[in-house]
């Protein structure tokens, strides 16, 4: 097995027409985004299996759930500024990888498997040099069997903190992390990857959860006091619409990225669409003593109730409602008037792709690749007419695009599929710049945007150097060959 693996990621180089993985190749090492004497904080994180009670109390457990440090939805709050150095530890029986959502991490730390790095196998170690020069929220999870291994609940938070906003005058802070179970009535894992959702909607999970629990939490705040609420779709399928049922309510930052704040009542239907890896931060302002403020995901027929908010008397008095900013954003802006203008489609693979039939599944070879490369066996999925290598096709696909160091891009991207595909960019932060559908709402930054059916976005971004894939979130199209990547040199 180990000899066959060695040859077969030769075969993977040779076989890549010139795009050798960084991971194995050479390429430049993207430029640092901290100074050299920022100061460096040493974590241990290590990813295992445990068992855990998810269906709830009195039912039956969950084997083979996944987590980081022992802990379901690990949260690590972190100055701004700091450089963490992550000492990591494979203890789960299969090869995983860390990648740093939304974080703009030196390419070697991007934790793409096979592109930036090695899968690390069970009981392996690597160093993640992991510098944080924005604040905000963000997250991390596997880039190596991702479906499987986020299904299985794991997802760490990463709240990186400016100094500044606990001057803000926040009275509370609380965080929803929206994430389903895919379980069957014992308490067993049901498959994660399905060709049924792979090639639409994705598969959704059996058991709807908020911060793991199937009970939406309770949480108590000040009367007329502020509330930040960090919501997180760390889901693999679903997509929500995040609303409340109160006027005084404003989107804060999109993806961890301040904006100009936005109230929930000036927004179509009064919802903010977010799916898989999209966070929201959104200023509440609490009602009177006793009150509620109930916040929910509308997209469902039945509006599915996230948490309430429960008013307590403080002593706070009430005042007008003024939506707090937070420091605006420093992450390099695009300059838009003089960006190139790229184009790209999202759509179905039929016709799209010239990949090899897959070997079939029970094929011991098949096996393999599937288990030690990180990649799904089947193809549904393409962006250009370009799909991720799966199966038996090992070979990275050509990039979508050789992008130039430095320079403004402006993207559209059109999906033309029936689904929606929430499309995430390593590696930089984005401007949105435009919808056809969504035509109210001014440019914002972002690190993954959603696309409806029939919809043009438009990005825009300043490049900066390294090997960086651009994929759709639900984690099935992408195991299913939603996924490209920019080289930029
Ligand atoms: Cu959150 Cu490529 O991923
Ligand atoms: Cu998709």
């Amino acid at each position: 097995m180990i000899s066959r693996r060695a040859v077969l990621l030769g075969a993977t180089a040779a076989g890549a027409a010139g795009f050798a993985p960084s991971a194995l190749g050479h390429m430049a090492v993207s430029r640092d985004t901290l100074p050299p004497n920022a100061p460096v904080r040493h974590l241990a994180l290590s990813a295992a299996e445990m068992e855990v009670a998810l269906l709830g109390p009195d039912k039956p457990k969950t084997q083979g759930f996944c987590a980081y440090n022992g802990t379901p939805f690990l949260t690590w709050r972190v100055p701004l500024g700091t450089r963490l150095m992550v000492d990591f530890e494979n203890r789960m029986p299969t090869p995983t990888t860390v990648h740093w959502h939304g974080i703009r991490v030196p390419n070697l730390s991007d934790g793409v498997a096979p592109l930036t790095q090695e899968p690390i196998p069970a009981g392996g170690r690597f160093t993640y040099n992991v510098p944080l020069p924005d604040p905000g929220f963000y997250f991390f999870h596997p880039h190596c069997d991702e479906t499987g291994q986020v299904g299985r609940g794991l997802v760490a938070l990463l709240l990186v903190e400016d100094p500044a906003e606990a001057r803000l005058g926040f009275d509370l802070e609380h965080i929803i992390a929206v994430k389903d179970w895919r379980l069957d009535a014992d308490g067993r894992w049901m498959p994660m990857f399905t060709d049924e959702g792979a090639s639409t909607a994705g598969s959704f999970g059996t058991v709807r959860a908020t911060n793991g629990s199937v009970i939406p939490p309770r949480i108590e705040a000040p009367a007329y006091g502020d509330v930040r609420l960090r919501t997180i779709v760390a889901d693999s399928t679903r997509t929500i619409e995040f609303g409340c049922d109160t006027n005084n309510a404003a989107i804060i930052a999109v993806d961890g990225q301040a904006l100009v704040p936005l109230p929930l009542s000036k927004l179509p239907d009064e919802v903010w669409r977010m799916g898989p890896a999209m966070r929201l931060d959104v200023h509440v302002r609490m009602p009177g003593p006793g009150e509620e403020v109930k916040v929910f995901d509308y997209r469902t027929a039945e509006p599915y109730l996230l948490t309430t908010l429960v008013a307590v008397d403080k002593g706070k008095k009430k005042t007008p409602f003024k939506p707090i900013a937070l420091p605006a954003a420093k992450v390099p802006l695009p300059d838009v008037s003089r960006a190139k203008k790229r184009d790209f489609i999202v759509q179905t693979a039929a016709g799209a792709t010239a990949i090899a039939p897959p070997l079939p599944a029970d094929d011991p070879l098949a096996k393999a690749l599937i288990d030690s490369f990180c990649v799904g066996d089947k193809t549904f999925w393409a962006i250009n007419r370009t799909s991720w290598g799966a199966g038996a096709d090992l070979r990275l696909p050509p990039p979508l695009d050789i992008l130039k160091d430095g320079d403004s891009y402006r993207l559209t991207i059109t999906n033309v599929t029936k689904h929606v595909h929430p499309m995430h960019l390593h590696g930089h932060v984005f401007r949105v710049l435009s919808s056809t559908r969504k035509t109210t709402i001014p440019p914002y930054l972002a690190d993954t945007v959603m696309t409806e059916p029939n919809e043009t976005v438009e990005i825009a971004f300043r490049a900066k150097s390294g090997d960086w894939v651009f994929h759709c979130h639900i984690l099935e199209h992408m195991d299913a060959g939603l996924m490209g990547w920019f080289r930029v040199a």
